[in-house]
């Protein structure tokens, strides 16, 4: 039997992703030992193998079927646009992903002028200001601390993830708009559902049961 290979988003996704896979008795307690530099973990009875990636490229490695499956958010499903199956909610790692900056800039906002918008996300956010608001922004990408931008007046909004929403408070921003809930989703490579779909779906309804079961 082939590996079937497991994606999953490097932090706390991945933390996450592998309590859940424990229950349904796939482990590999290498992955557990912080210090180690080792990439791909195995568990070699189910013939599963896990790796870490960056966020934005769990659904590269789906897409080109280098990862059979993967655990990604959904902000970075979103944002990579990639030809893939999204085939289930985990419902861990939820947040939102909102139009932020100061109060006033909301004014901008409602009255449609020209806006400039700072984001991790560019596709996510063009998406949203061009083709569901119908509102001119030029985009500005940035690598992170993304609330630095309208504070030192490099835009005047944001497009990025709330969680608690205190990162905003703490920096004197709030949520003008809300674009999308966002959580943990689990993805297939198109090939791998055809030519494994016997063990990726009975792998599906495994954890659709741990899930169901918790939420009683
Ligand atoms: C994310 C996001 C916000 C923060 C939101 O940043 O970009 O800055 O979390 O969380 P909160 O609403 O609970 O405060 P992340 O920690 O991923 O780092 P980043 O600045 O590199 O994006």
């Amino acid at each position: 039997m082939e590996y079937l290979t497991i994606a999953l988003t490097k932090g706390r996704l991945a933390v996450q992703t592998l309590e859940l896979f424990e229950k349904i008795g796939i482990s590999c307690p290498e992955m557990r030992d912080g210090r180690s530099r080792k990439l791909i973990f195995a568990d070699e009875k189910q013939k599963i193998r896990f790796f870490l990636a960056k966020a934005g490229d769990v659904p590269t490695y789906v897409e080109y079927g280098a990862a059979d499956l993967g655990v990604a958010g959904k902000d970075a499903i979103l944002e990579e646009g990639r030809r893939l199956y999204e085939v289930m909610d985990l419902g861990f790692g939820r947040c939102r992903m909102c139009v932020c900056g100061p109060k006033e800039a909301g004014e901008r906002l409602l009255h449609h002028e020209q806006i400039r918008v700072a984001t991790k996300y560019p596709n996510i956010a063009r998406d949203y200001f061009y083709n569901k608001k119908h509102q001119t922004a030029e985009i500005i990408k940035l690598g992170g601390s993304i609330e630095l931008a309208p504070i030192l007046g490099l835009s005047e909004v944001i497009v990025d993830i709330v969680e608690t929403g205190s990162t905003l408070r703490e920096n004197g921003l709030t949520v003008l708009e809300e674009i999308c809930p966002l959580s943990a989703r689990v993805i297939v490579n198109q090939v791998s559902m055809k030519m494994e779909n016997q063990r990726i779906s009975r792998l599906i309804r495994e954890l659709k049961q741990v899930l169901q079961e918790e939420s009683l």
